[in-house]
């Protein structure tokens, strides 16, 4: 479990099923994703994230807004080895409507590359999105990571058919060294 200023990191509790399933029906919270989500699927996406803490001991974690919300999303390290095939991991957010514009994924964010980083030993993080997701794209570089344009993908999972528009992304990066040269915080 881990504190920032305003949020908690923490592991998945049940209580945390209703509520993310309920982020994971609107869509749009889901309007970059491939269609909102059952809640059968979101519970399973659940065990995935918590067999992640178990078995690697990295993996997205349940955000809590202490005063706020006992759970408003997650925040975390996920791996994405199908980008190019070798060993990679994203940090990625996912934060129910009402929660936007505050911040809350940024502050997160900052602190999951700083466990990757400081705490997996990982040597560079990279997060992706389609280039119409502003949002996500924010948070990506207000944290600090860089667009990589030559890393540009199609991604494998979409549906081409169904979803033409989701299947391109824009990949940004950061680097174990950029990270210690740049970060300012001890
Ligand atoms: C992507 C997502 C997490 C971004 O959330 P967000 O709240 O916009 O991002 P941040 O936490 O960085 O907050 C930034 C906003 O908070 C505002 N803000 C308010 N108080 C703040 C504070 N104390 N510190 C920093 N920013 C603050 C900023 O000005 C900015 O506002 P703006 O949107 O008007 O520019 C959210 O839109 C989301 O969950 N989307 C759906 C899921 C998704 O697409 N995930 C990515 C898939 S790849």
């Amino acid at each position: 479990m881990i504190r920032t200023e305003r949020l908690l990191l923490r592991r998945w509790r049940d209580g945390d099923r209703e509520p993310f399933a309920a982020l994971n029906a609107d869509p749009m919270v889901t309007e970059h994703l491939q269609g909102t989500t059952s809640r059968e699927a979101s519970d399973a996406f659940v065990d995935l994230v918590e067999a992640g803490w178990r078995e690697r001991g990295w993996s997205l974690w349940a955000v809590e807004a202490p005063d706020v919300a006992p759970f408003i999303g997650y925040v975390g390290l996920w791996p994405a080895d199908f980008v190019t095939g070798a060993p990679m991991v994203e940090v990625g957010w996912r934060l129910a409507r009402r929660h936007w514009g505050k911040g809350y994924a940024s502050e997160a964010g900052l602190e999951a590359i700083r466990f990757g980083f400081a705490d997996v030993g990982l040597d560079e993080i990279v997060s992706f999105t389609v280039a119409q997701n502003r949002r996500s794209i924010g948070v990506m570089e207000r944290i600090g990571l860089i667009r990589d344009p030559a890393g540009d993908f199609d991604h494998p999972r979409v549906d081409a058919v169904a979803y033409p528009h989701l299947v391109r992304h824009v990949l940004y990066r950061l680097t174990r060294e950029r990270w210690e040269s740049t970060r300012t915080l001890p």
